[in-house]
């Protein structure tokens, strides 16, 4: 197993892939280390379909402009928010907070209005807000499935309404990113970044 450090060093965008399927028990692993993300008010909004089926993962690649990568793929995890469900959580945790006295009474007044305003948002506020959750779950699969061997590759270019229309999801479900992930056929080189003095702010 990889240490952290090994895992982020190691991690590239994957966009080729053997056949070899991908098996249940390490879907089931990678899925764990989604469930085990942090998230604000703990309201774990992330929602994932898995997608192995040829014709399912074409439509994919088409409703992600055509990057054929995707439908290549043993695996698509569709990457989702669950919009309602992430409102309703954070209210219920952090009254729960708030009543064991783990959060100030002030600051669970200041969440819970909060969380009413954002009732009243359009879904496309909403599903923006609640996605950097279903962010780092994301991450934390990308990392683990360094444990297996796995590749992946964030795919975020994609026209949510034609994923939607897929699957017959209505509003409450927002698509943050799909997710192709197989047994690597490249090993590409570690791409550009920034210093660290070109990140800090003075
Ligand atoms: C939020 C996000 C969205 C991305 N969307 C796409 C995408 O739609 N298609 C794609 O081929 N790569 C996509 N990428 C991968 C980036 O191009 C890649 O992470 C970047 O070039 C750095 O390369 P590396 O991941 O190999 O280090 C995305 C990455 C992130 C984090």
């Amino acid at each position: 197993m990889l240490t952290v450090k090994e895992a982020i060093e190691k991690r590239r965008s994957i966009r080729k892939f053997k056949p070899d399927p991908v098996p249940d028990e390490v879907i089931t692993e990678l899925l764990d280390a989604a469930r085990l993300a942090p998230s604000g008010c703990n309201a774990q909004p992330w929602r994932f379909k898995i997608v192995k089926d040829k014709e399912t993962k074409l439509k994919l690649a088409e409703a992600a402009h055509n990057q054929r990568f995707v439908a290549e793929a043993p695996v698509v995890l569709v990457c989702c928010a669950d919009i309602k469900g992430y409102l309703d959580r954070t209210v219920s945790t952090i009254q729960d907070l708030g009543r064991i006295g783990a959060i100030e009474d002030r600051i669970v007044k200041i969440i819970l209005d909060r969380t009413e305003k954002m009732r009243s948002m359009t879904l496309s506020e909403l599903g923006a807000r609640v996605a950097f959750n279903v962010a780092i779950a994301v991450e934390h699969i990308v990392l683990r499935a360094l444990d297996f061997g796995l590749g992946t590759c964030w795919v975020k270019l994609l026209q949510e309404q034609m994923i939607k229309d897929i699957f017959g999801w209505d509003e409450n479900l927002h698509v943050v990113a799909l997710l192709p992930l197989g047994y690597p056929d490249e090993s590409p080189p570690p791409r550009k970044r920034l210093s660290i003095e070109d990140i800090l702010i003075e």
